[in-house]
């Protein structure tokens, strides 16, 4: 049987080569690497746009930390309601909820599983923060739409971007209208060293306060007390250890180089899928009762980072056992995160509150997806999902 895994990373000499200098420098964590991997991909961010300024780009040891430290540097506390998303990982309302902060979850939209504009103006109220989105499978949630709700309410926007950092809708980047962007490069994303994050932001003040918070609240880092004559430090705020590393910082600098390349080739298996699963399920074509299609609408330039088909209602976990039994990886992203047990249980909420993503958290598939799918194994995973669907 042919296996076709869910996901390959991409690593090899070329990154292995930069990691091993790295080993011959005195300082393995937080340090030169990092600095310059954050002014490339601040960089990156403005790419081809000679007249716009770069963010502030702050690497961190997770995207899940880098929520945290970008709600910590708003200075979201107790009291405060985030409005977010349901479709997404627990990640982004544990963020909220380790600052004694209040997540609020609003509907999403049922052609696109990216948070719908309308449920976040209805849910704005007194203790409304701020708005944290999910680029969701890398696709830009409407951040024209939200901007102006945040701008009228004086509101501030965390973008969970954890799924790319090549995404653009609308001529929009992460951390363009938002207040600070935050990207993961765990283990199976598109840029990736196993664990780590960033954070971009255009606001000066936003990007000192993040520097110091991810390194403990203190006021001068390892590096910078002990480069050349000892300095004096001192702790101004209560912060975290949440540092990304030189060691890792070596290895996303020569993925973010190649990029815009992996992006194209993740686009053209996005293609491929697309037309070959509508030839092969045209069931695939049409919409749910809540007005869920089997394959998502795009919207704008995709990261590609995962690609999701619906099942249909009820037939979900019968197909991906069908799958793995063929061979296939696959995950689930994912089950509406407001039904999982902790934040059901603390946040008082049941099903049918949000319908839509309820209906794509029962339905959703994600299959295998890297830059270096190749035909034959995209032809077996349309084949053993036709079957699957089609009961053969
Ligand atoms: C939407 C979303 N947000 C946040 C995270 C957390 O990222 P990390 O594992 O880098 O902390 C993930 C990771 O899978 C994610 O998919």
């Amino acid at each position: 049987m042919t296996r076709v895994d869910f996901y390959r990373h991409q690593l090899g000499e070329d990154e292995a080569r930069e990691w091993r200098k790295v080993l011959d420098t005195t300082f393995l964590t937080l340090g030169p690497q990092v600095g310059t991997f954050e002014r490339e991909l601040g960089a990156y961010l403005i790419r081809g746009r000679e007249s716009a300024e770069a963010p502030r780009v702050v690497g961190t040891s997770s995207c899940s930390m880098g929520l945290l430290l970008a709600l910590r540097a708003h200075d979201v506390g107790p009291g405060d309601e985030i409005i977010t998303t349901p479709m997404t990982f627990a990640a982004t309302a544990n963020a909220i909820l380790h600052l004694g902060a209040a997540p609020v979850f609003v509907d999403v939209e049922p052609d696109t599983g990216l948070i719908d504009p309308n449920a976040v103006r209805a849910a704005i109220g007194p203790k409304t923060k701020g708005l944290m989105p999910v680029h969701l499978y890398g696709q830009l949630a409407d951040m024209r739409a939200l901007r102006a709700l945040a701008d009228r309410h004086h509101l501030f926007i965390v973008e969970d971007s954890a799924h790319g950092i090549e995404i653009e809708r609308d001529g929009i980047r992460p951390g363009e209208l938002g207040d600070a962007a935050v990207f993961s490069f765990y283990a199976t994303k598109n840029l990736t060293c196993g664990d780590g994050g960033a954070i971009a932001t255009k606001h000066a003040h936003i990007a000192d306060r993040l520097v110091r918070l991810r390194n403990h609240g203190v006021s001068k880092s390892a590096a910078d007390r002990h480069g050349g004559q000892y300095q004096h430090w001192d702790l101004i705020e209560l912060g975290y250890k949440a540092n990304l590393t030189d060691l890792d910082a070596s290895l996303l600098r020569v993925q973010l180089s190649k990029s815009e390349a992996k992006r194209e080739q993740r686009e053209q298996i996005a293609r491929y899928y697309e037309a070959h699963l509508l030839e092969a399920v045209p069931a695939l074509s049409s919409l749910s009762g809540c007005g869920v299609p089997g394959l998502i609408a795009r919207r704008g330039r995709s990261s590609h980072h995962l690609f999701t088909l619906h099942a249909p209602l009820g037939q979900r976990d019968a197909l991906l056992s069908h799958l793995g039994e063929h061979g296939i990886g696959t995950a689930v992203n994912y089950r509406a995160i407001h039904l999982l047990t902790y934040l059901q249980e603390r946040l008082h909420l049941s099903r049918g509150t949000f319908p839509i993503a309820e209906e794509i958290g029962d339905r959703t598939i994600s299959i295998p997806m890297f830059p270096t799918l190749e035909h034959s194994e995209a032809d077996r995973v349309v084949d053993v999902v036709a079957s699957g669907w089609n009961g053969r």
